[in-house]
C-alpha cells in the first residue's frame, strides 16, 4: 500500500461517496485527514471515525480558503495532499441547453472548478515553503467527452478542471509539488447516483456493464485506491497526468 504515514491530507466533500472512501483509505494508513461537507449526520459520522470533519459550503469560496488556514493551523504545518474532490451535478439532469439559467450554471461551476480554484490557491503557499505536495483533482469521465447525466456545465467544468490540473501541474511543479487527477466512470454513490442508475432499467443497467471491459461498476474504493497512489511518493514522478478509472472501454 502506498506510504502516507504522518501526511496531512485535505479533502473537499469528504462525507459520502468517493470523499468517504477517500478519507477513510488515506485515514487507514495513518495520516491526518481533514474533510469537510454540508451533510451534517454524515460529518457527524466521519469526525467518529477520527477523520476531524466540518460544515464548510465551498460555493462560499472565502470559508473553503479558511478551512485550509484552520487545517494548517490544527496540523502544526502545511497540507502535504490536497484532494479537490466535492462536486456533482447539484441536482441537475438532462436539461436542453437553451433551458439553462445562470443560477443552474453558476452552482456547477462553483462546486466543480471554483472550489478547487480557492482549495488549490490556499494550499500553495504552504506548499511552496515545504518545498513538496500533491493536489489530486477528481475529474470524471466527462473531463474527456460527454456527460451520460446531460448536464452541460458538468461537462465544462470537469474538462477545466483538467486545464486546471495540466496548468498547475506546469506551474507549480518546479516547487516539488505535483497536481494530477482521476476520472472515475459511472460509480452508484448514493442519492443522484442511484437515481440516475435506476433510470436506466434492466435493459440500461446491462447496457451500461457491457461497456465496460472488466464487466462491472467501480466502487468508490476503486477511486480511493488511485488517489492514494497519485498521493503518495510511488507516484512521484507523475504529474499532469489524467487516469481514468473505469474498468476500461
Ligand atoms: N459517482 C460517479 O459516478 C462519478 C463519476 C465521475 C466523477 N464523479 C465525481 O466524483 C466526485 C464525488 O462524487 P460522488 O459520486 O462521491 O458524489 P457524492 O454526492 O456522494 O459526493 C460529493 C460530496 O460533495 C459534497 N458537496 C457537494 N456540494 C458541496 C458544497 N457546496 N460544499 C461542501 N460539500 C459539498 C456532497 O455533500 C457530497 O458529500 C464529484 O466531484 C463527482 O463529480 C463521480
Amino acid at each position: 500500500m502506498p506510504d502516507v504515514r504522518g501526511r496531512t491530507i485535505a479533502v473537499s466533500g469528504g462525507a459520502t461517496g468517493f470523499g468517504r472512501a477517500i478519507a477513510g483509505a488515506f485515514h487507514a494508513t495513518g495520516a491526518h485527514v481533514f474533510a469537510f461537507d454540508v451533510r451534517e449526520p454524515e460529518l457527524a459520522a466521519l469526525q467518529a471515525s477520527g477523520i476531524a470533519a466540518r460544515h464548510v459550503d465551498l460555493i462560499d469560496r472565502a470559508a473553503a480558503r479558511d478551512w485550509i488556514a484552520r487545517v494548517e493551523d490544527e496540523a502544526g504545518g502545511p497540507v502535504d495532499v490536497l484532494v479537490n474532490n466535492a462536486g456533482g451535478v447539484a441536482g441537475q439532469a438532462y436539461q436542453a441547453f437553451d433551458a439553462v439559467s445562470d443560477a443552474d450554471w453558476d452552482t456547477v461551476l462553483a462546486i466543480n472548478l471554483g472550489a478547487a480554484f480557492a482549495l488549490s490557491q490556499a494550499c500553495m503557499p504552504g506548499m511552496v515553503r515545504a518545498g513538496r505536495g500533491a493536489i489530486v483533482n477528481i475529474g470524471s469521465g466527462a473531463s474527456l467527452r460527454a456527460s451520460m447525466t446531460g448536464v452541460q456545465a458538468y461537462c465544462a467544468a470537469k474538462h477545466a478542471l483538467l486545464g486546471l490540473t495540466r496548468q498547475l501541474a506546469h506551474e507549480l511543479g518546479p516547487h516539488g509539488i505535483r497536481v494530477n487527477a482521476v476520472a472515475p466512470g459511472f460509480v452508484v454513490t448514493g442519492g443522484a447516483t442511484a437515481h440516475q442508475w435506476a433510470s436506466y432499467g434492466e435493459a440500461g443497467q446491462q447496457a451500461v456493464i457491457e461497456r465496460i471491459a472488466l464487466r462491472r461498476l467501480g466502487t468508490p474504493e476503486d477511486i480511493a485506491g488511485v488517489v492514494l497512489f497519485l498521493a503518495s511518493d510511488s507516484a512521484a514522478f507523475v504529474n499532469g497526468e489524467i487516469i481514468a478509472v473505469d474498468g476500461g472501454r
